[in-house]
């Protein structure tokens, strides 16, 4: 009998309360982020076709659901609006009255405990769908870097304003963490704190986000500044700019697809990080669910789950409200 293992790791796992026990990585509600889409109106409630579950909604509609969502025990939104109007440099982001503005101010108003985390970018406001103003020049579209870091800047500087919490710059500009913390300082939000989008790749993954925000580039892509997922060298570079320029949370994006990318910046840097379970990644698991070929509780639990173990402290997901059920 000498040839039978002597460590047997089936014997951890024999019963639903060793496993439980044994469970080193626990989903917890403290940690999930839910994301927001508000445009302009007034009881609007429209369903996202490519995201099941998911509504475009007006200021007081969001105010409702934001209230749902505190009571289910959420302690966290991220906003994203969609305008009436568009521009070529999408000034409407800036405007201290369009809907993320007012739905920041109403929530902090009625739910002061909750976090209002806003997206900083300018894909839904320009009327060319890039997320900042174009280079004049002949060829295909392509960012002006240095002229949209001014425009994040008073896209921050406008949600502060209104009371956000934390903003998000998302543009993937040179510098924009920098130039947000700056005009920040000097407009008397210290205390804000900035979650950078330090590693965002550009990603097919993105797909049904772009139909909910109404933001796709009219041509082109966002190849010249999202990051190329085949080019691990420069997730170090992104993300140590972004914490030398004073992000005070760093974000991995997408997430289920990047759990190596998790990994290595949560073992490289001291910031808390976030990963973003992005549109694609949750409308993929919707699909297969509806197909009948997986469980989707089961699924989603699995993937969030993944995202924890794979070193994320936050976790940004359309799951939200309904792991606060699974959980
Ligand atoms: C816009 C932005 C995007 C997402 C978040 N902010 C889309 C994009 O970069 O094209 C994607 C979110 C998702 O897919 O859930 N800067
Ligand atoms: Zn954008």
């Amino acid at each position: 009998m000498t040839s039978f293992p002597t460590r047997r790791l089936r014997r951890l796992r024999r019963n639903q309360t060793m496993r439980d026990m044994l469970a080193g990585v626990r989903l917890s509600v403290d940690e999930l982020i839910a994301p927001l889409f508000v445009r302009e109106g007034t009881g609007v409630r429209n369903p996202i076709e490519s995201m099941p579950g998911q509504f475009q909604l007006s200021v007081d509609t969001a105010l409702e659901t934001a209230r749902r969502w505190a009571d289910l025990g959420l302690r966290a939104v991220l906003l994203f609006g969609i305008p009436d109007t568009k521009d070529a440099v999408g000034s409407e982001a800036w405007n201290d009255s369009a809907a993320v503005q007012r739905l920041t101010a109403e929530i902090k108003g009625a739910l002061p405990d909750m976090l209002v985390i806003t997206d900083v970018c300018l894909c839904e406001y320009t009327d060319h769908g890039h997320c900042g103003t174009l280079l004049d020049r002949e060829g295909p579209a392509d960012v002006d870097n240095d002229a949209t870091l001014e425009s994040l800047a008073r896209v921050a500087a406008s949600h502060a304003r209104c009371g956000a919490d934390i903003v998000a710059p998302s543009a993937m500009m040179d510098g924009q963490v920098q130039a947000i913390r700056y005009m920040l300082d000097a407009d008397g939000f210290a205390d804000t704190a900035i979650m950078s989008y330090a590693v965002k790749f550009a990603s097919a993954m993105y797909g049904p986000f772009r139909q909910a925000a109404e933001g796709a580039p009219k041509s082109g892509d966002r190849k010249t500044y999202q990051m190329d997922y085949r080019t691990p060298l420069q997730i170090r570079p992104e993300t140590a700019q972004d914490a030398a320029e004073g992000a005070d949370i760093l974000m991995v994006k997408p997430a289920w697809t990047y759990l190596d990318v998790i990994s290595e910046v949560r073992r490289n840097f001291d910031q808390p990080l976030a990963a973003y379970h992005v549109s694609g990644e949750f409308s993929v698991l919707h699909a297969a669910a509806e197909n009948g070929w997986i469980d989707l509780e089961n699924a989603a639990v699995e993937v969030t789950s993944a995202i924890k173990r794979a070193g994320a402290d936050l976790i940004i997901t359309y799951f939200a409200e309904q792991l606060t059920q699974w959980i």
